[in-house]
């Protein structure tokens, strides 16, 4: 077996006659004397290959290339003081070789594995085994585990199980499109793989287990994202007893320590919280970077009695306006122009913009804006000399999403944000429903489980608040949970309101209903994204750096190349036949 990391040999184990392990990660022929840098997962050590003392082997050591995996007997020894190498943790040895045996060789590599140089991502995952083995995968991977070990711990300390919940199961209520799995013996009937194991959990709290947790793989088969894959993993957490004031509690906490344990940062504030309806207004969007400031300004008060049919029109119809200063702004006139077709991505209808300088607005609208208007917008918005304004108005959901995606791309053109910088947040109070312009009807904005503020509200359902929470670090959500409807009243109630029948209900969720009936305690919990987690750590904006097995975009695994076709028999097996593209009438 072997018995030592390379990367750990150090001046004290000198004179130790020793057998390691590992890959060719780059060789050096000085002609008589061969020097290899033999990695291993925990480093390098220098190997000297010298014919003297090597005498049978050394055309072996001659026909070395990289990558090549050999076994290697010698003796420890202290380079000279010329030869120290600075770069290297083991700088100060070497390895002289007396013995020398190659276990696999390699064939020519499709990129150097010492290199850290980018590499393309459809050959970093195809020879995923290949870029596994540099540096920058290899320490995500290592960083990975130690985060993984990190939430365990806690739980673990904090009094949590953990459970495996199945994977063939029925649809859950994250509201994505399911993979489905056709089954053989039940012809016609299909497994749901769970988007979260959220009706699991809740039913182990209905079992008595109090505290639950478990490092889960999610399915959702939605369009992906830098920050979204179709197989992701969460740290799934739930509870009995608890208030949601226990959860963020336990929540920050257990992040803290994560942190900490990983990166070795200590987080020594404690976490703000906006409501969602407090993001909103002041970033536009419910999951803020916090890194820099650009906060939005509500303009919709000052822009309503204007004569400008633009913003008083949109106004009177229900719509909001609002604003954000660039100071000391350095965009051209031209850079503004391409400001505008950014917001019109998010469906605004344009970008008004007003400079100051010379202590007046200028710019198109400040010919047409009331003098007192502008006087107004410059003392609340303390608007200076140099700067910029920037004003969305219409319907607030194209406002907001339009500013929260500029306030970014401002962030990101001027180098506004700190990297530097780990800003955790919790939102709360989210809405309990949103209305869904394509179904129709209320859909629930985390999950139907989740409690509303009060039963009387959900009459109102535009107005019902939920008691929901979110996690958001950097921007990104990094995880989030509710208290949970513990009442079948209640359960009804929401059902009704979200215009699932109870036939429906009994047939999605008939098992779940019945569990609620016998002595359900009130519990809550929340789930994080561990990926999204690892890679906000380690700092890529990425999530497939972090996943040793990554899909593309498509939603393919270029290693495997799954999807693939299957045989025929085994479609005949399951009684499906398949229907090319276009062909299928139901
Ligand atoms: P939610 O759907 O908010 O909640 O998911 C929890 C967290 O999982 C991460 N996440 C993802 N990460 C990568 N790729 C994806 N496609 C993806 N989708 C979600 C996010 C998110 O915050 N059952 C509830 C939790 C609960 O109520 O306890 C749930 O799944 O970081």
């Amino acid at each position: 077996m072997k018995k030592y990391n390379n990367g750990e040999f150090r001046v004290k184990d000198i004179d130790k006659e020793i057998t390691v392990y590992g890959w060719v990660n780059k060789r050096r022929d000085m002609g008589g004397v061969i020097f290899v840098d033999l990695r291993d997962r925990s480093g390098i050590l220098q190997v000297v290959f010298n014919r003297e003392y090597l005498k049978d082997n050394f055309e072996l050591a001659e026909d070395l290339k990289n990558e090549y995996c050999i076994e290697v007997i010698g003796t420890l020894s202290k380079r000279t003081d010329s030869e120290i190498n600075l770069n290297l943790k083991t700088g100060d040895v070497e390895l002289i070789a007396s013995n020398l045996t190659i276990l696999s060789k390699s064939e020519s590599l499709p990129f150097n594995i010492y290199e850290d140089k980018e590499i393309n991502e459809q050959i970093s995952l195809k020879y995923r085994y290949l870029d596994l083995r540099r540096n920058k995968l290899k320490n995500i991977m290592i960083m990975r585990h130690k985060i993984n070990k990190a939430f365990r711990s806690y739980l673990d300390n904090n009094g949590f199980i953990e459970f495996e919940t199945p994977i063939l199961c029925k649809s859950t209520p994250e509201g994505a499109r399911d993979y489905l799995v056709p089954s053989r013996i039940n012809r016609g009937s299909f497994y749901a793989l769970p988007q979260s194991p959220q009706i699991f959990k809740q039913v182990l709290m209905i079992s008595s287990f109090e505290k639950y947790y478990q490092i889960a793989k999610c399915f959702r088969d939605e369009d992906l994202r830098a920050d979204r894959q179709p197989e992701f993993t969460q740290v799934d957490i739930e509870m009995s007893f608890v208030k949601e004031e226990d959860i963020l509690f336990m929540a920050e906490e257990l992040i803290k320590h994560v942190v900490k344990e990983s990166t070795n940062k200590n987080i020594d504030y404690k976490f703000p919280r906006f409501t969602y309806q407090e993001a909103m207004n002041k970033y536009g969007c419910d999951k803020p970077d916090t890194r820099f400031g650009l906060e939005l300004q509500d303009l919709t008060e000052i822009l309503k009695n204007t004569s400008m049919n633009v913003f008083a029109n949109a106004i009177n119809n229900g719509g909001i306006a609002k604003g954000l200063v660039v100071k000391e702004n350095k965009y051209s006139r031209n850079e503004i122009d391409r400001l505008t077709e950014f917001v019109k991505i998010y469906g605004a209808k344009g970008l008004a913009w007003l400079k100051y300088d010379n202590n007046e607005f200028t710019g198109v609208i400040a010919k047409n804006l009331e003098i007192e208007i502008q006087e107004t917008i410059r003392k609340e918005l303390k608007v200076e000399n140099g700067d910029l304004v920037l004003i969305v108005c219409g319907v607030p959901k194209i406002v907001f999403s339009s500013l929260a995606a500029l306030r970014l791309k401002i962030a990101n053109d001027f180098n506004l944000i700190d990297k530097s910088k780990l800003n955790f947040l919790f939102i709360t109070d989210f809405p309990m429903f949103e209305y869904s312009d394509t179904e129709k009807r209320y859909m629930a904005t985390h999950h139907p489980f989740t409690m509303p503020e009060s039963i009387e509200k959900l009459n109102k359902p535009e107005e019902c608040l939920s008691v929901a929470y979110d996690m958001v670090l950097n921007g990104y959500e990094l995880g989030g949970g509710s208290i949970r409807i513990h009442d079948q009243k209640m359960q009804q109630e929401v059902f009704k309101a979200l215009g699932i029948s109870e036939t429906e209900a009994q047939e999605k969720f008939g098992f779940f209903l019945d569990a609620l009936k016998y002595g359900t305690p009130p519990h809550g919990g929340l789930a994080f994204g561990l990926d999204r987690i690892v890679m906000l750590l380690f700092g890529t904006d990425n999530i497939k750096d972090v996943i040793a097995f990554p899909k593309t975009q498509t939603a393919s695994d270029l290693m495997c190349e799954a999807p693939a076709n299957v045989d025929n028999n085994q479609l005949k097996d399951l009684g499906i036949s398949i229907i090319k593209e276009g062909k299928y009438e139901s």
